[in-house]
């Protein structure tokens, strides 16, 4: 199709039943199998959304789905079984031809340009099957067998996409998984230890219910520059069915000592673990916020879900950030943020005062990396009293724990938090040991209720990493 302009869709969940499009959308139609019945969904597709290839055609048995390009095109229903949908025009047909074959094709054609130059031999075998992607994903010598999950990574990011692996390598991948164990339950599905090649993956199992959120998380991690070592490593997604269900995927590194919160949890650190865990958190949530120029550039990112629970803290000690189905991406030469922004999302007892009185300025990028600041003080208060000095520590504790109910609803917080101006206890103690003095600095200048007084998560950075050179010259 054309550039094509705003669109007016039929929409659901939405106000009078109707959603505008972005110039360069669609309107969406879709139907699912969704615990044996049909569920049909009507919504606007971003642009973003029309580039991730995935709404725009269904699985075989489980969902269908069609992309459309007029004023209120997706009005019709769809239904599965029906051997004929009702959309079929020949144009229809075309577009959809179009918009899986031609970016399948050229993945092809780039996967069988890899393959060839690793292994001569099979290349005419990949080129004459070149054709057909489903048959392709079956196909192992797609992704070389002796390569490890290190390796492709690391191809990854030298062979300059600096994004992800090709989409019919993460299939692939993907697909000769093995589920291990159910390692937790996540804002949407499930988590599981699986395994790939001999090693350690996790897999985030999203119900057909949550497309949205699996499409939104998947795009983020493969956001140009974002890889970085304290944010989680990103492996691949995918869609797939059973035959009445559909799964969606997002594989990731695994990291076996869990999130911080469940880490912090169970053991104390030392005054050196603190610091190395403070670092790499502040490291990897300034590599987020930081916009980098250029054509291999990065957009500023702000997390929106900042907590204990969404970081993992690797075997080296270190940690990194992860879930990041809530964030948002700044663009700079437009001053617009990507998606539609809900002001409160995010977890409840994390979030910043201004969130919870409604102040936030939502058309100011920085007033949503303001927000993750306040959150990062919080993670550092809860890190900072497990941290054992001279024997002495304080028991694991959310941030609020004494001031509000288990389960905070946004009154109970904004009570606290605006009305009453309370903050977490920084316990005097801390005074009598350097490191724990700077943190709680730290922790003060993140939680300021006037947002801009804030610290910036470059400069928390390098005042704890302050804190290291001067450990090493008294050592
Ligand atoms: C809903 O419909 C009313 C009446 O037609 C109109 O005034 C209003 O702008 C519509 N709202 C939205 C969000 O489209
Ligand atoms: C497909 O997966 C769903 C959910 O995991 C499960 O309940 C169902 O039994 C599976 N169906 C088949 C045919 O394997
Ligand atoms: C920002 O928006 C402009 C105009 O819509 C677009 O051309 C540009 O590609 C966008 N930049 C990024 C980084 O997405
Ligand atoms: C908030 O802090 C900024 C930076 O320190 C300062 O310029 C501004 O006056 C403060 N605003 C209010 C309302 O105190």
């Amino acid at each position: 199709h054309d550039v094509v302009a705003a669109l007016k869709c039929v929409c659901h969940l939405c106000a009078n039943h109707t959603c505008e499009t972005e110039a360069e959308g669609a309107c969406w139609n879709s139907v699912m199998l969704i615990d044996g019945r049909e569920e049909a969904v009507k919504s606007c597709l971003s642009p973003s959304e029309m580039k991730g290839q995935v709404f725009c055609y269904g699985s075989r048995h489980v969902s269908k789905r069609n992309c459309c390009f007029t004023d209120f095109c997706n009005n019709e229903t769809l239904h599965l079984h029906t051997e004929r949908s009702s959309e079929g025009s020949v144009w229809g047909q075309l577009v959809l031809a179009a918009v899986i074959l031609v970016p399948s094709c050229l993945l092809c054609v780039a996967v069988v340009l890899g393959v060839c130059a690793v292994h001569h031999q099979r290349c005419i075998h990949s080129k004459a099957r070149a054709q057909d992607p489903e048959e392709l994903l079956d196909d192992q010598s797609l992704v070389s067998p002796e390569k490890g999950l290190k390796e492709l990574i690391c191809d990854m990011s030298t062979s300059g996409s600096g994004s992800g692996l090709p989409l019919l390598v993460q299939r692939t991948i993907a697909r000769t998984i093995v589920l291990q164990e159910s390692i937790g339950k996540g804002r949407f599905g499930e988590v599981w230890r699986g395994r790939w090649r001999g090693e350690d993956v996790a897999v985030k199992i999203f119900s057909s219910r949550d497309e949205r959120s699996w499409f939104r998380e998947a795009e983020i991690y493969q956001t140009i520059m974002l890889r970085h070592e304290n944010i989680l490593g990103f492996i691949a997604a995918d869609n797939k069915d059973n035959g009445s269900w559909t799964q969606l995927w997002l594989v990731s590194e695994y990291h076996e000592y869990g999130s911080l919160f469940d880490y912090l949890n169970r053991h104390t650190v030392s005054v050196d673990d603190m610091i190395i865990l403070a670092l790499s958190i502040a490291s990897g949530l300034a590599h987020l916020h930081m916009e980098i120029v250029g054509t291999q550039g990065k957009p500023a990112i702000a997390h929106r879900d900042i907590k204990s629970k969404n970081i993992l803290v690797k075997k080296s000690g270190t940690a990194v950030i992860a879930d990041l189905g809530l964030a948002v991406k700044h663009n700079s030469t437009t001053n617009t943020i990507d998606i539609p922004v809900n002001h409160r999302v995010g977890t409840k007892r994390y979030m910043a005062p201004e969130i919870l009185d409604d102040t936030i300025n939502m058309n100011n990028f920085e007033a949503f990396k303001r927000a993750d600041i306040y959150a990062l003080g919080l993670v550092f208060w809860e890190l900072a009293r497990r941290c054992s000095v001279r024997g002495l520590f304080e028991d694991f504790q959310l941030p609020y724990h004494d001031l509000v109910p288990c389960d905070p609803s946004v009154e109970d917080m904004r009570r606290v938090v605006c009305d009453q101006k309370l903050r977490p206890n920084i316990p005097n103690q801390w005074q009598s040991c350097e490191a724990l003095r700077v943190m709680g600095k730290i922790m003060r200048e993140c939680w300021y209720a006037n947002s801009s007084a804030r610290l910036t998560a470059l400069r928390v950075k390098k005042t704890v990493s302050q804190v290291t050179v001067i450990r090493e010259v008294k050592d």
